[in-house]
Protein backbone atom coordinates (compact mmCIF):
# COMPACT_ATOMS: atom_id res chain seq x y z
CA UNK A 1 0.00 0.00 0.00
CA UNK A 2 1.33 3.54 -0.97
CA UNK A 3 -0.12 6.74 0.71
CA UNK A 4 0.43 10.41 -0.64
CA UNK A 5 0.77 13.07 2.13
CA UNK A 6 0.63 16.42 1.26
CA UNK A 7 2.61 19.23 3.47
CA UNK A 8 0.13 22.51 4.77
CA UNK A 9 -1.53 23.66 1.80
CA UNK A 10 -1.48 27.95 1.87
CA UNK A 11 -3.99 29.79 0.33
CA UNK A 12 -6.19 29.69 -3.28
CA UNK A 13 -2.08 29.83 -4.91
CA UNK A 14 -1.53 26.39 -2.96
CA UNK A 15 -4.95 24.58 -3.20
CA UNK A 16 -4.50 25.31 -7.08
CA UNK A 17 -1.35 24.55 -7.71
CA UNK A 18 -2.01 21.22 -5.57
CA UNK A 19 -5.12 20.43 -8.26
CA UNK A 20 -3.13 21.28 -11.05
CA UNK A 21 -0.04 18.71 -9.82
CA UNK A 22 -1.62 16.25 -8.04
CA UNK A 23 -3.06 13.99 -11.76
CA UNK A 24 0.55 13.87 -12.33
CA UNK A 25 1.62 12.49 -8.68
CA UNK A 26 -0.84 10.19 -8.97
CA UNK A 27 0.29 9.05 -12.22
CA UNK A 28 3.54 8.80 -10.94
CA UNK A 29 3.63 7.12 -7.41
CA UNK A 30 0.13 4.98 -7.88
CA UNK A 31 -0.94 6.39 -4.26
CA UNK A 32 -3.77 3.51 -2.43
CA UNK A 33 -4.71 6.98 -0.30
CA UNK A 34 -3.78 10.55 -0.45
CA UNK A 35 -4.02 13.01 2.91
CA UNK A 36 -3.84 16.56 2.73
CA UNK A 37 -3.36 18.85 5.73
CA UNK A 38 -5.52 21.88 5.09
CA UNK A 39 -4.75 23.79 7.97
CA UNK A 40 -3.94 27.03 5.79
CA UNK A 41 -5.96 26.14 2.44
CA UNK A 42 -8.53 29.17 3.03
CA UNK A 43 -6.97 32.43 3.05
CA UNK A 44 -3.26 31.24 4.32
CA UNK A 45 -5.49 30.23 7.80
CA UNK A 46 -7.57 27.61 8.38
CA UNK A 47 -10.05 25.32 6.11
CA UNK A 48 -14.05 25.88 5.08
CA UNK A 49 -16.55 23.77 4.67
CA UNK A 50 -16.44 24.66 0.91
CA UNK A 51 -12.79 23.79 0.71
CA UNK A 52 -13.14 20.37 2.63
CA UNK A 53 -15.51 18.93 0.50
CA UNK A 54 -13.81 19.98 -2.58
CA UNK A 55 -11.23 17.68 -1.75
CA UNK A 56 -13.36 15.41 -0.01
CA UNK A 57 -16.22 14.62 -2.38
CA UNK A 58 -13.87 16.24 -5.62
CA UNK A 59 -11.24 13.36 -5.71
CA UNK A 60 -8.83 15.12 -4.08
CA UNK A 61 -8.18 13.81 -0.78
CA UNK A 62 -9.30 10.59 1.20
CA UNK A 63 -8.50 12.40 4.73
CA UNK A 64 -7.61 15.89 5.64
CA UNK A 65 -5.34 16.55 8.68
CA UNK A 66 -5.57 20.35 10.39
CA UNK A 67 -3.89 21.70 13.05
CA UNK A 68 -3.28 24.77 14.96
CA UNK A 69 -5.54 26.69 12.92
CA UNK A 70 -7.85 24.26 12.36
CA UNK A 71 -10.92 26.84 14.15
CA UNK A 72 -9.86 29.96 12.31
CA UNK A 73 -13.32 29.76 10.41
CA UNK A 74 -16.79 29.14 12.27
CA UNK A 75 -18.45 27.51 9.15
CA UNK A 76 -16.25 24.53 9.45
CA UNK A 77 -17.31 23.48 12.77
CA UNK A 78 -20.30 21.44 12.12
CA UNK A 79 -18.35 19.70 9.47
CA UNK A 80 -15.71 19.06 11.26
CA UNK A 81 -18.27 17.55 13.89
CA UNK A 82 -20.47 15.60 11.08
CA UNK A 83 -17.98 14.45 8.25
CA UNK A 84 -15.33 11.39 9.69
CA UNK A 85 -12.68 12.42 7.03
CA UNK A 86 -11.40 15.62 8.59
CA UNK A 87 -9.54 15.68 11.83
CA UNK A 88 -8.03 18.51 14.34
CA UNK A 89 -5.38 17.96 16.71
CA UNK A 90 -6.60 14.93 18.77
CA UNK A 91 -5.36 16.62 22.51
CA UNK A 92 -7.07 19.52 21.99
CA UNK A 93 -9.72 20.22 24.57
CA UNK A 94 -12.75 17.61 24.29
CA UNK A 95 -15.29 19.70 23.64
CA UNK A 96 -14.02 21.13 20.69
CA UNK A 97 -15.38 21.14 17.23
CA UNK A 98 -14.39 17.89 15.48
CA UNK A 99 -12.51 14.70 16.10
CA UNK A 100 -8.81 14.25 16.42
CA UNK A 101 -8.26 10.57 14.79
CA UNK A 102 -10.55 8.81 12.26
CA UNK A 103 -10.29 5.43 10.30
CA UNK A 104 -10.86 5.60 6.28
CA UNK A 105 -11.32 2.85 4.40
CA UNK A 106 -10.45 2.04 0.70
CA UNK A 107 -10.17 -0.48 -1.94
CA UNK A 108 -6.61 -1.55 -0.24
CA UNK A 109 -8.10 -1.63 3.32
CA UNK A 110 -8.53 0.71 6.45
CA UNK A 111 -6.11 3.65 7.00
CA UNK A 112 -6.07 5.10 10.68
CA UNK A 113 -5.31 8.92 10.50
CA UNK A 114 -4.29 10.68 13.73
CA UNK A 115 -3.50 14.55 13.94
CA UNK A 116 -2.05 15.58 17.04
CA UNK A 117 -0.37 18.95 18.64
CA UNK A 118 2.66 19.49 20.03
CA UNK A 119 3.23 21.45 23.21
CA UNK A 120 6.65 23.08 22.81
CA UNK A 121 5.78 27.38 21.43
CA UNK A 122 1.94 25.54 20.59
CA UNK A 123 -1.00 25.44 23.09
CA UNK A 124 -2.88 21.91 23.41
CA UNK A 125 -5.01 20.57 26.55
CA UNK A 126 -3.20 17.33 27.12
CA UNK A 127 0.67 15.99 26.01
CA UNK A 128 0.35 14.26 22.67
CA UNK A 129 2.33 11.44 24.02
CA UNK A 130 -0.04 10.05 26.02
CA UNK A 131 -3.04 11.17 23.53
CA UNK A 132 -1.30 9.06 20.67
CA UNK A 133 -1.11 6.05 23.16
CA UNK A 134 -4.63 6.43 23.86
CA UNK A 135 -5.63 6.52 20.50
CA UNK A 136 -3.84 3.57 19.00
CA UNK A 137 -5.67 1.08 21.90
CA UNK A 138 -8.88 2.46 20.11
CA UNK A 139 -7.71 1.51 16.73
CA UNK A 140 -5.65 -1.57 17.05
CA UNK A 141 -8.36 -3.81 15.65
CA UNK A 142 -10.26 -1.21 12.73
CA UNK A 143 -7.05 -0.28 11.35
CA UNK A 144 -4.53 -1.96 8.75
CA UNK A 145 -1.91 1.01 8.89
CA UNK A 146 -2.03 4.41 10.80
CA UNK A 147 -0.93 7.75 10.08
CA UNK A 148 0.14 10.33 12.39
CA UNK A 149 0.65 13.42 11.57
CA UNK A 150 2.11 15.36 14.36
CA UNK A 151 1.79 19.25 14.08
CA UNK A 152 4.62 20.69 16.05
CA UNK A 153 7.20 23.30 16.11
CA UNK A 154 10.28 22.04 17.38
CA UNK A 155 11.88 19.31 16.08
CA UNK A 156 13.19 17.95 19.22
CA UNK A 157 9.32 17.08 20.03
CA UNK A 158 9.13 15.70 16.90
CA UNK A 159 11.62 13.51 16.59
CA UNK A 160 11.12 11.92 20.18
CA UNK A 161 7.39 11.34 19.00
CA UNK A 162 9.09 9.10 15.95
CA UNK A 163 11.26 7.24 18.53
CA UNK A 164 7.72 7.28 21.03
CA UNK A 165 6.14 5.61 17.76
CA UNK A 166 8.52 3.22 16.10
CA UNK A 167 7.28 0.03 15.55
CA UNK A 168 4.01 0.93 16.47
CA UNK A 169 2.41 2.71 13.11
CA UNK A 170 3.05 3.13 9.74
CA UNK A 171 3.86 6.80 9.34
CA UNK A 172 4.99 9.69 11.60
CA UNK A 173 5.42 12.45 9.84
CA UNK A 174 5.74 16.55 10.97
CA UNK A 175 3.92 19.12 9.94
CA UNK A 176 3.64 23.05 10.53
CA UNK A 177 6.85 24.79 10.17
CA UNK A 178 6.06 24.56 6.20
CA UNK A 179 9.95 24.16 5.64
CA UNK A 180 10.79 20.24 4.28
CA UNK A 181 13.53 18.48 6.61
CA UNK A 182 16.39 16.17 4.79
CA UNK A 183 15.61 13.60 7.62
CA UNK A 184 13.15 11.47 5.91
CA UNK A 185 14.23 7.74 6.47
CA UNK A 186 12.29 4.30 7.69
CA UNK A 187 13.19 4.28 11.55
CA UNK A 188 14.72 0.21 12.62
CA UNK A 189 11.31 -0.59 14.15
CA UNK A 190 9.70 0.31 11.08
CA UNK A 191 8.04 3.66 11.30
CA UNK A 192 8.50 6.17 8.10
CA UNK A 193 9.38 9.36 10.07
CA UNK A 194 9.80 13.15 8.78
CA UNK A 195 10.33 15.71 10.77
CA UNK A 196 8.69 18.31 8.79
CA UNK A 197 7.29 17.64 5.05
CA UNK A 198 6.82 21.50 4.13
CA UNK A 199 4.21 23.02 2.54
CA UNK A 200 2.34 23.69 -0.69
CA UNK A 201 2.70 27.47 -1.52
CA UNK A 202 4.99 29.47 -2.49
CA UNK A 203 8.87 29.59 -1.56
CA UNK A 204 9.35 33.26 -2.65
CA UNK A 205 7.84 34.51 0.71
CA UNK A 206 8.59 33.41 4.51
CA UNK A 207 6.40 29.92 5.00
CA UNK A 208 3.27 31.72 2.85
CA UNK A 209 3.49 34.94 3.52
CA UNK A 210 4.71 37.66 1.29
CA UNK A 211 8.02 38.30 2.52
CA UNK A 212 8.12 42.21 2.58
CA UNK A 213 5.24 41.95 4.95
CA UNK A 214 6.89 39.49 7.15
CA UNK A 215 9.95 41.61 6.84
CA UNK A 216 8.35 44.52 7.81
CA UNK A 217 6.59 42.95 10.38
CA UNK A 218 10.01 41.72 12.20
CA UNK A 219 11.84 44.16 11.17
CA UNK A 220 9.39 47.30 13.21
CA UNK A 221 7.72 44.95 15.78
CA UNK A 222 4.28 46.65 14.54
CA UNK A 223 1.24 44.59 13.41
CA UNK A 224 1.50 43.88 9.80
CA UNK A 225 -1.13 42.99 7.63
CA UNK A 226 -0.27 39.58 5.55
CA UNK A 227 -1.12 38.31 2.55
CA UNK A 228 -0.46 34.90 0.90
CA UNK A 229 3.09 35.17 -1.40
CA UNK A 230 2.02 33.70 -4.63
CA UNK A 231 5.56 33.38 -6.23
CA UNK A 232 7.71 29.96 -6.87
CA UNK A 233 4.96 27.26 -5.82
CA UNK A 234 5.68 24.16 -4.90
CA UNK A 235 4.37 20.96 -3.34
CA UNK A 236 5.77 19.86 -0.31
CA UNK A 237 4.74 16.11 -0.24
CA UNK A 238 5.78 12.87 0.64
CA UNK A 239 5.27 9.37 0.01
CA UNK A 240 5.20 5.97 1.93
CA UNK A 241 5.04 2.41 1.15
CA UNK A 242 4.17 0.06 3.72
CA UNK A 243 3.12 -3.98 4.10
CA UNK A 244 0.80 -5.81 4.94
CA UNK A 245 2.34 -5.92 8.70
CA UNK A 246 1.03 -1.91 8.83
CA UNK A 247 5.61 -1.17 8.84
CA UNK A 248 6.90 1.28 6.34
CA UNK A 249 9.10 -0.38 3.60
CA UNK A 250 9.86 3.55 2.22
CA UNK A 251 9.93 7.33 2.63
CA UNK A 252 10.31 9.17 -0.41
CA UNK A 253 10.07 13.15 -0.44
CA UNK A 254 8.19 14.97 -3.10
CA UNK A 255 9.24 18.60 -3.73
CA UNK A 256 8.15 19.78 -7.02
CA UNK A 257 7.76 23.30 -8.60
CA UNK A 258 4.93 24.26 -10.58
CA UNK A 259 5.22 25.40 -14.02
FE1 LIG B 1 0.63 25.35 8.52
FE1 LIG C 1 0.38 25.21 11.89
Amino acid sequence: MKMLFIGDVVGGIGRRTLEALLPGLRDAHKPDFVVVNGENSAGGLGITEKIAREWLDGGVADAITLGNHAFKHRDVYRFLDNDERIVRPANYPKGNPGRGYTVVEGDAGRLGVVNLSGTVFLDAARSPFSEVDAILADLRDSTDWVLVDFHAEATSEKVAMGWHLDGRVSAVLGTHTHVPTADARVLPGGTAFISDVGMTGSRAGVIGVRREQAVEAFRTQMPVKFDTADEDVWVNAVVVAVSDDGLADSIDQVLVAAG
